[in-house]
């Protein structure tokens, strides 16, 4: 799997040369290559954001100097300015990226006064290797520039962290997981035009955008290492022992918290393990396990219990 990475923090990710991930680079199972987003900029100041429109406080990360780079590591050419036909505004896909170099205080890149975004709006529904069109709803879709789009197969998923969008779950990641190559863009300060996302949609590629959680983050960096390691560890030969991503939690019962696990000693400072793990019978450690793993889910996470797969629930106990 081919992964990139942009951020105006490259250096985050050097840690994914330690451990299991490093081992992987190495084994050659998957190809990280983490960028500067700096390196688009032209400006001395190599600025990458600007106040929000609207007003409000932080910046807002530029989407010209986001396309060049997303064009570049997407493979597309770069859009020309087509204004939309009907009438004066401008369309998402027609905002021009000739603005880069002008000053942050000239607001140049500013969306003009009748811009709607909405339309298309896409949340994350293509599954991955469909075709672009399956993802970016032709119809609503802002009248974009079309560019040379590479085949959907060679095209990588483009996923933006993001707390305002659905929550990136279990799901996800095994999905992910079959794609061949990913693009993760990191989002800083107040987060990113959300033209961005909106164009390359248009574009026909495939976006996501994820939230790891129900909190705010700094930037999309450590969003983007919860979701890799989330995606990369079920490659096969990532891991030391495939079993281990089999029984876990939100896979193996559907999505199920996992039971709880025990080592050696059988009693430790007056606590015991459960006898029954003791037993040497499989069949009833299977029970035991399903039953703690469902009683447990349903008092610490009821919700997903309402969202339970019954028919995962009821397959037959191991054999041995
Ligand atoms: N960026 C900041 N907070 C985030 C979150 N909770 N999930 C994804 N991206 C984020």
């Amino acid at each position: 799997m081919k992964i990139d990475i942009v951020s105006v923090f490259p250096e985050y990710f050097d840690v994914l040369n330690l451990s299991l991930f490093g081992k992987a680079q190495a084994k050659g199972l998957v190809e990280v290559t983490a960028h500067n987003l700096r390196d688009w900029t032209h400006d001395v100041h190599h600025s990458v954001d600007d106040t929000p429109v609207g007003g409000g406080a932080g910046m807002v990360m530029k989407p010209a100097v986001w396309a060049e780079c997303l064009d570049d590591l997407l493979g597309l050419e770069p859009a020309t300015v087509t204004p939309s036909s009907n009438n004066s505004n401008t369309s998402v896909a027609a905002t021009t990226d000739a603005t880069a170099s002008v000053p942050s205080t000239a607001n140049a890149d500013a969306a003009p006064e009748g811009t709607d975004i909405a339309a298309s709006e896409e949340s994350n529904a293509a599954p991955v290797n469909t075709t672009a069109d399956a993802n970016a709803d032709a119809s609503d879709a802002p009248a974009a520039p079309v560019s040379a789009v590479p085949p959907a197969s060679d095209r990588p998923v483009l996923i933006f962290p993001n707390p305002s969008a659905p929550l990136f779950t279990q799901r996800d990641a095994t999905e992910l997981s079959h794609a061949d190559h990913l693009l993760f863009g990191c989002g800083r300060y107040e987060g990113y035009d959300a033209r961005i996302p909106a164009y390359y949609r248009a574009q026909g590629v495939d976006v996501r955008e994820y939230s790891i959680g129900d909190y705010v983050l700094n930037g999309g960096e450590v969003a983007v290492s919860v979701m890799l390691e989330a995606i990369t560890r079920l490659l096969p030969g990532f891991m030391g022992n495939p079993e281990s991503i089999v029984e876990e939690s939100y896979t193996g019962e559907g999505a199920l918290l996992e039971h709880r696990q025990y080592t050696k000693p059988a009693e430790w400072r007056g606590i015991r393990v459960p006898d029954v793990l003791l037993s040497g019978d499989h069949g009833k450690v299977d029970r035991f396990r399903r039953d703690e793993a469902l009683a447990r889910t349903d008092e610490i996470r009821p919700d997903l219990i309402a969202k339970l797969d019954c028919a995962a629930l009821s397959k037959p106990d191991r054999k041995t």
